[in-house]
């Protein structure tokens, strides 16, 4: 593992008639003794300016920050990347691009998943190795933090669906004792994996109770389309083929498994900013529903005082120019369901979770109890350890973790991968802890990333500046 900081290419990108000038690092290995060479690596990139003594939004070569995408979807491998185009529009520059013209050194690892194995045959990339590797390229980052361009007190770890999912554990669990032993099993430097900031596109996560809150959300609703709208030849919006009713038996688990959630969100103690607290009673409905439709309403009232036309949307209640109530059964009826319950702990054990959950030995496990209890296969249950490492529900609140102080969370306002719940929860809980967080749920914005970085970007120069302010004050 080494850091060479003559070994670079000045290159030159062009996209939508705008050009970058970068320095790129590419392909440096971040652990010791790599289990997938191909993937335990990153490339850096940083404005080419900075070394011609140049600024960039009042950054410099050792004051920008460091923003560090994760490439990972449907917890597959998360692929080496570069500035390019792609992720929110196939035209559209990418997040890398972006943050480069914005200043930002960008360092961007690859990630092993579910699906690898190694030349035996052995599964090499089973949970937890994605937030390991995820650690390991942070740890690289801090351990050359004097070499390395940037400033590593302010990495910004950022990813969509799983790949949100792994940066909102960045976020929560940093220096934990937890991944330790695993971490030094691979070589990986010997320094911290905390990180400044945690930006979580609809965070596919809190797995071993996502399947309760998507039913908590959707019961009810017995229709499901795998893909929501599609362009027929005409270019007319069109359902998907992929869809179908939920069997009886499906109907049955997704009232077993909405019953479940109520004792759950109990268990956490939530309370809202200003202390009241967030519950259910045994339907499902309570201050916590009040909570997650007032995600909702304030999306709308958004949507509204920037001109939108939400009329149609006639389970809203609009008066006098606000947003006022909103009936949560015909908005989830309206988004539609996508998955059949059980939604993440299949109970014939294929999602992509009881992949991701599987070992080196078996490709997929189930990891909650319901789905052991009601399973279609003899499968087993996923370690409990492994488990607990894949939520970062897990260390908001443990004084072992170093939990990331500034969080920025999105989770569009028609996702139905997963329950707006889960994002929810995870926001609750964080400001909670002390946490600063920036959570919405975007207006018409489904399942998706990385489509509003001008914002993004904001919130991440607005925390440099306040950080900046109380290292002067101290
Ligand atoms: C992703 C989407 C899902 O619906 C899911 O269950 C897991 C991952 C994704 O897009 O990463």
């Amino acid at each position: 593992m080494k850091f060479d900081k003559n070994q670079y290419t000045v290159e030159e990108l062009s996209l939508e008639g705008e050009t970058i000038r970068f320095r790129a690092f590419r392909n440096l290995v971040y652990v010791e003794y790599p289990v997938d060479a191909k993937y335990q690596r990153m490339n850096i990139f940083v404005p080419e300016c900075y070394y011609e003594d140049k600024s960039v939004n009042g950054y410099t070569l050792n004051s920008a920050p460091v923003f560090m995408p994760n490439q990972v979807g449907g917890y597959m491998p998360g692929e080496l990347a570069e500035p390019g185009v792609g992720k929110h529009g196939k035209n559209q520059p990418n997040s890398i691009f972006r943050a480069l013209q914005h200043g930002y050194v960008v360092a961007a690892p690859a990630i092993r998943g579910r699906t690898q194995k190694d030349e035996n045959g052995v599964f090499t990339g089973k949970a937890p190795a994605c937030v390991i590797d995820y650690k390991a390229a942070v740890r690289y980052l801090h351990y050359f933090s004097d070499e390395l361009p940037g400033d590593e007190s302010k990495i910004i770890t950022n990813g969509t669906s799983a790949g949100g999912a792994l940066s909102a554990l960045m976020g929560a669990s940093g220096n934990h004792p937890d991944y330790a032993g695993l971490l030094k099993d691979l070589g990986a430097a010997d320094a911290g994996d905390g990180i400044f900031a945690a930006s979580c596109y609809c965070p596919i996560t809190n797995l071993e109770h996502a399947d309760m809150a998507y039913e908590w959300q959707f019961q009810g609703v017995n229709e499901y389309y795998r893909r929501h709208m599609q362009m027929d030849e005409g270019g007319r919006p069109a359902l998907s083929r992929e869809n179908g009713r939920m069997t009886e038996e499906q109907i049955q688990t997704s009232a077993d498994e909405a019953a479940l959630f109520p004792e759950y969100v109990n268990s956490l103690g939530l309370k809202d900013a200003d202390g009241n607290d967030l519950v259910l009673d045994e339907n499902g409905d309570g201050t916590f529903k009040e909570y997650v439709e007032s995600v909702i309403l304030a999306s709308a009232q958004k949507a509204l005082e920037e001109g939108m036309d939400i009329a149609d949307k006639t389970w809203l209640t609009i008066k006098g120019g606000k947003v006022t109530g909103m009936d949560f059964s015909e908005y989830v009826r309206e988004i539609t369901r996508m998955k059949t319950a059980p939604a993440f702990d299949a109970l014939s054990m294929d999602s992509a979770e009881n992949s991701l959950f599987g070992n080196a030995a078996s490709d997929c496990c189930h990891f909650t109890d319901y789905s052991m209890k009601h399973s279609k296969t003899d499968g087993r249950m996923a370690d409990l350890d492994v488990i607990r490492m894949l939520n970062p529900m897990n260390y908001i609140d443990d004084e072992k973790a170093d939990t990331a102080k500034y969080w920025r969370i999105r989770h569009g306002e028609c996702d139905r991968d997963t329950s707006l719940a889960i994002s929810a929860i995870l926001a609750v809980r964080l400001q909670s802890a002390g946490c600063k967080v920036d959570y919405q749920s975007p207006w018409n914005v489904p399942h998706s990333g990385d489509y509003d970085l001008e914002e993004l970007f904001a919130w991440i120069d607005g925390m440099c500046k306040i950080t900046k302010r109380e290292e002067e004050i101290l």
